[in-house]
């Protein structure tokens, strides 16, 4: 095999420019590559080449001094990909009926392999199901250009760590597992990312690193199942967990704080831990049963929501339908304009149909994101004093919360973000 550790290698395509692709095209770009940001959604590749970011990790001064350089194309033309000496596959792997879809990382490696040539390197970074990269991958990879895996080119898995809206913990920063499927592929993944990243973790073999990204996401996802689950018979005890969790926190060795909330979203939670039980099942028959329990738990908890918000205005001797509520914060999380599988949503779906007006405060969400029964408003006083119930659903830090403390009286935080004591919490 020639030239796969060669860290003179320059000519880097990202394939997948959204939350994850964009901000490693932009960081090749900071380090000195050449770097093609490859993505078939026409309307996402025209907003690159004007400078206008879809992401909040990413800003528009980011993308317009990445442009500056002359060394970032966004493209949705695959021509651009000839001669690249490193791929990186970032689409997504959502699922479909219950199971792994894998079609975009089936589709992207039948679109590099026609212009792989000997001494490439190819990396996936999308999450999937350990075994993903040698059983699926790399055998699109070598039908299509008829090269060898680790004789001809180098291949390997590194999984995303993106948490979009962190501004701590950003891709430089945070360690990055990397994985090859022999020596020379592991050293290549370790030049190019070594470049990207401060510290790289190197593991065995893809499947650990595949199985790796699944453990970090499901335990997360338990936890909070564990959270929501205790805030659900906290509030039926007349106990207050938001105090309960700050308490237990102070504990400086074996606890790690997880905070309730409406529910999970965003691409990872939901689906993560879907494609771990699945590969169980499939593979050995049976049933990842802390999976199934979390995702009941989680999968309830805008349920959960409205069943409050019944009680809330039945207090007022109001009901639901006819009501005007207003919800704040529609992204799945705090500081995300991410509505993927948003639990907000779900809520305002649910409240739609029980007959409610809907209003919604949201200001990293884009209006072609909103739905149609949902109104956008303005984040003024006679919004947060009309409103029959307002309901904090993600606290971004942006929102005027002092606002709300002063004008919004009739409450129902999810979040724990207000301090007064007319809110009613989760
Ligand atoms: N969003 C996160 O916080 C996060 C964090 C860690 C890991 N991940 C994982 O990373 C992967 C990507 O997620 P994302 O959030 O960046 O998704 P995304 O939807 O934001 O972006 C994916 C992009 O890929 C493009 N795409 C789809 N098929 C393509 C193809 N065949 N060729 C070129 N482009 C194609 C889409 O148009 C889209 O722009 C997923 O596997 C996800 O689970 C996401």
């Amino acid at each position: 095999m020639h030239g796969i550790s060669d860290t003179s290698s320059r000519r880097v395509v990202v394939v997948g420019q959204g939350y994850v692709g964009l901000p490693v095209a932009i960081r090749a770009v900071e380090v000195g590559f050449d770097v093609v940001g490859f993505d078939i959604d026409q309307t996402r590749v025209e907003r690159l080449r004007q400078a206008k970011s879809f992401i909040e990790d990413i800003t528009d001064a980011d993308l317009a001094v990445a442009l500056s350089t002359g060394r970032f194309l966004a493209t949705d033309d695959p021509v651009a990909l000839a001669g690249f000496d490193i791929a990186v596959v970032c689409v997504p792997t959502p699922l479909r009926d219950g199971a792994p879809d894998l079609s975009h990382v089936e589709d992207s490696a039948a679109l590099l392999a026609p212009h792989m040539s000997p001494g490439c390197c190819v990396v996936l970074e999308s999450t999937s199901y350990p075994g993903t990269t040698e059983e699926l991958f790399i055998p699109i990879l070598e039908a299509g250009s008829g090269l060898r895996a680790g004789e001809q080119f180098a291949v390997g898995y590194s999984p995303e760590r993106i948490d979009p809206g962190n501004t701590v913990w950003r891709l430089h920063n945070t360690p990055k597992i990397v994985a090859g499927i022999d020596p020379a592929s592991l050293r290549a993944l370790q030049d190019f990312y070594g470049r990207l990243v401060e510290r790289t973790v190197p593991m065995p073999g893809p499947r650990e690193a595949e199985l790796a990204k699944l453990f970090e996401n499901t335990f997360r996802h338990v936890n909070i199942a564990l959270v929501n689950e205790l805030a659900m018979y906290c509030h039926d005890l007349g106990i207050d967990v938001w105090s309960v969790i700050e308490a237990a926190a102070t504990k400086p060795f074996g606890f790690m704080k997880f905070r309730p909330g409406p529910g999970v979203g965003g691409h990872c939670l939901p689906i993560d831990p879907s494609y771990l039980s699945w590969q169980v099942r499939r593979s050995l028959g049976h049933t990842f049963r802390f999976v199934d329990l979390a995702n009941d738990v989680n999968d309830h908890m805008p349920d959960y929501v409205v069943s409050r918000v019944v009680k809330h205005l039945n207090q007022q001797r109001r009901s639901v339908n006819g009501a005007t509520i207003l919800l704040v914060g529609l992204a799945y999380k705090r500081n995300s304009g991410d509505i993927r599988q948003s639990p907000a949503i779900a809520v305002a779906r649910q409240l739609d149909e029980l007959g409610a007006e809907l209003w919604a405060i949201d200001p990293f969400i884009e209006a072609h994101d909103v739905p149609s029964f949902i109104t956008m408003v303005p984040c003024e006083v006679d919004q947060l004093t009309e409103a029959d119930l307002v309901i904090v659903l993600a606290d971004h830090d942006t929102i005027d919360w002092e606002l709300f403390e002063q004008h919004a009286h009739r409450v129902l935080d999810t979040c724990n973000r207000l301090q007064s004591r007319s809110a009613a919490r989760l």
